[in-house]
């Protein structure tokens, strides 16, 4: 087995490792499993810290955590497949970064010539023999030949600041911004079948284009998959209602568990981003819909990150509430600054570590979408929601 060559320990630096986490994290990679068995036993570690080094011979390099089960048995075996993941493998990403007792459970694979396990629907393999391995700080760097390398169709699943996404080319990309456009054009009462084909022709497309874009907006909660067609649906009072209690309710089980428990490092991020919320409103108007929901989405993700759960984030992030915000504003609806004197508050309350008020202010936070509808409805002249008049909120 090669030994390992230490790194000298760093030096000073006026970057905190939050900071380097938070700027390295603009740098977007892709996402691989590392895999390789030894003395029988299989052993699998999500990593996006891998590179390739030569082509000629052709080497890469993969950094694994010094406390990683997988580092320890590569350091053993000499041995190690890298396996690239395809966009739908974010379940199997999660899980390889998990500690939980048999990640192969369930996972199709083969076996790589080297031993190594091959997780089936990868989207490349490559199979490889550890040249060198260097200590640096808390992790090994692991320099290695490349002994075989199969590639398979499909796109890659990325990774940026923290979050799970797909790869977009420059045309898949323009096509979905304009998609987009047509579909928050149509407005939150619109009902209506999307027709690939018509589309694909007003945009000059590619048909496959427009479902790749279709694909995406339905993760997105801006559209509906309904068998094999994707749908524009209303979004009445009655979703926003029932999508905010569920917000709600697992807003106050984080702010129970969290209150008093965040540090001053959480803290001061959780402040820094509600800051990043302020300036969205002006004159009753939402400056920038877009980049307000996008600040308010990473504030309230935060929060809710707070508690330290995969599971309990992802349920979150599965309520769809960027796609809902953005349908249910359109026609430059009002915008209320209670909005921003909620967030401040909230910040307020959990750096008072004071669980009271943080849970009143996510209760009446709850309800700004509904009372802002509600307003816009009067402004316009148009029908105010009844249940709304008969219960004020503050
Ligand atoms: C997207 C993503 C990328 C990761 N990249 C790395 C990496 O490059 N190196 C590393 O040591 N851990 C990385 N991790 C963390 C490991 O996957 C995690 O610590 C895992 O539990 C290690 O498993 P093991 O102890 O069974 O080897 C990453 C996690 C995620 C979610």
């Amino acid at each position: 087995m090669p030994t390992p060559s230490p790194i000298a320990p760093a030096g000073q630096s006026l970057v905190t490792a939050r900071e380097f986490r938070d700027v390295i994290g603009r740098f977007a990679t892709g996402v691989t499993v590392i895999t390789t068995a030894n003395n029988g036993a299989r052993f699998g570690s999500t990593a996006s810290a891998v590179s390739s080094l030569t082509d000629d011979p052709p080497m890469l390099l993969v950094c694994l955590n010094r406390s990683s089960a997988t580092a320890a048995a590569v350091r053993d075996s000499g041995t190690f497949a890298v396996n690239v993941l395809a966009e739908d493998h974010v379940d199997l990403a999660t899980r390889f970064a998990s500690r939980v007792p048999d990640k192969y459970d369930g996972v199709p694979t083969e076996t790589a010539s080297n031993g190594s396990p091959l997780l089936v629907g990868a989207i490349a393999h490559l199979i490889c023999r550890v040249a060198e391995q260097v200590e640096a700080g808390t992790h090994y760097v692991f320099v290695a030949h490349v002994e075989e390398a199969t590639s398979y169709p499909g796109h890659p699943l990325a990774y940026f600041r923290g979050r799970f996404g797909r790869m977009q080319t420059a045309p898949e990309a323009s096509v979905l911004r304009e998609v987009r456009a047509g579909v928050l054009d149509a407005g939150s009462d619109v009902e209506e079948v999307i027709d690939t084909a018509r589309w694909a022709g007003e945009l000059g497309v590619d048909a496959n284009l427009i479902h790749r874009a279709l694909v995406a907006l339905a993760d997105e909660g801006l559209i509906r998959r309904e068998g094999g067609r994707y749908l524009i649906t209303p979004v009445p009072d009655s979703i926003i209602d029932e999508v905010y209690k569920a917000k709600l309710a697992i807003e106050l089980g984080v702010a129970e568990s969290t209150v008093a428990h965040a540090t001053s490092d959480q803290l001061a991020r959780l402040r820094e981003l509600m800051e990043d919320t302020l300036g969205f409103v002006q004159d009753g108007r939402f400056t920038d819909p877009e980049g307000w929901v996008q600040a308010n989405e990473r504030f309230h993700e935060y929060m809710v990150g707070l508690a330290g759960s995969a599971i309990l984030l992802d349920t979150y992030r599965r309520l769809g509430l960027p796609g809902l915000n953005l349908r249910a504003l359109d026609r430059g609806s009002y915008a209320s600054r209670s909005l921003l004197d909620d967030h401040r508050e909230l910040v307020e309350g959990y750096e008072a570590g004071d669980l009271a008020r943080v849970a009143a202010v996510l209760r009446q936070h709850a309800q700004r979408p509904l009372e802002m509808r509600h307003q816009d409805h009067l402004l316009r002249g148009e029908p105010a929601n009844a249940a709304l008049t008969a219960q004020p909120t503050r």
